[in-house]
């Protein structure tokens, strides 16, 4: 089995992408490391550890990262995934505790354990994997592939006009990882847009009977009605589908390698990937963009997480 870490800051749809790989039998879980983003680390850390309880997974360590992007604050999306980021519900906390060693010490250390096999996933914010970066350089000769959620490839952002939130919340960290890697799975989050399932069909799943169905039914209540007001019958989940493709590269059916950049500094484009479609810089093609995903596979790794 191919073994999988994943970076993530639980996040509604993070927990999703959590229970697609669990459920994956192609792959083996190795570890969660955590960072601050969608809602602060305490919210993430008890987020990760209840959702390995809810699936039977409390055999997977979770390591706690940061708690801050590395340079400059930014606000995070509880509007979107409730003040805890599982939308309120009040749900037990996990019976069992996080790690003590840090998310990025884990990445390098697990990066040793499984060098050359390693699939890496980042769900969140990309401030641990710069981290873990910035403490060993080599970090990615012994990452097989990694597959990032992260960007909007033509400036139709999600947090501000033209940036996605987890390249926004530390753009200086996706550019330290984008300029460290040598080639790269981007699933941004227009691609997230171009992939929604009916919220009613969503709906249908989310009855199958079972406790990681009725959980999630429960954390995902909240979003699902604000994104039934921003964004209509269709739901859209970015971690959702990065967490398909790095399970199933074989259901992605039009990509495109292109270089990638982040703006930094302080405009109104701070964060922004700027895709640079013409190749008119002379960079090298590092990231391989999603554009098609096979959508009834997706629809199908969703319903087989929830049942
Ligand atoms: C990304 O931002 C977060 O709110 C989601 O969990 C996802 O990782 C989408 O832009
Ligand atoms: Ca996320």
């Amino acid at each position: 089995r191919i073994p999988l870490l994943i970076d993530t800051d639980p996040g509604v749809d993070d927990a999703l992408a959590l229970l697609m790989a669990f459920a994956d039998p192609r792959h083996e879980v190795v570890g969660l490391t955590i960072a601050a983003g969608n809602v602060g680390l305490q919210h993430t850390v008890a987020n990760a550890l209840k959702v390995c309880e809810v699936a039977g997974r409390d055999d997977v360590p979770v390591f706690p990262g940061c708690d801050r992007p590395l340079l400059h604050p930014s606000p995070d999306a509880a509007n979107v995934h409730g003040r805890d980021g599982f939308g309120d519900v009040g749900l037990a906390p996990a019976a069992r505790g996080a790690e003590s060693r840090h998310a990025a010490e884990a990445i390098i250390e697990l990066s040793h354990r499984h060098a050359g096999r390693l699939l890496l996933v980042t769900l969140g914010p990309l401030t641990n994997v710069a981290l873990a970066l910035r403490l060993d350089p080599t970090l990615p000769t012994r990452v097989a592939r990694l597959v990032v959620m992260g960007g909007a490839v033509t400036a139709h952002g999600n947090i501000t006009p033209s940036a996605e939130f987890n390249v926004f919340f530390d753009p200086e960290a996706a550019h330290i990882v984008f300029g460290a890697f040598p080639r790269f799975d981007l699933c941004d989050w227009e691609a997230a847009l171009a992939h929604g399932v009916l919220l009613r069909d969503a709906e249908r799943w989310l009855a199958a009977p079972g406790p990681v169905a009725a959980f999630y039914e429960a954390v995902s209540r909240h979003t699902r009605r604000w994104s039934e007001d921003a964004r209509g019958e269709r739901w859209h989940s970015a971690d959702g589908l990065a967490m398909a493709m790095a399970l199933r590269p074989d259901g992605v059916l039009e990509s495109a390698e292109r270089p990638v950049e982040v703006v930094l500094g302080h405009s109104p484009a701070r964060g922004t990937t700027l895709v640079d479609w013409q190749r008119q810089l002379g960079r090298p093609d590092r990231a391989r963009i999603l554009l098609r995903y096979d959508q009834a596979r997706l629809e199908d790794q969703v319903r087989e997480a929830l049942g």
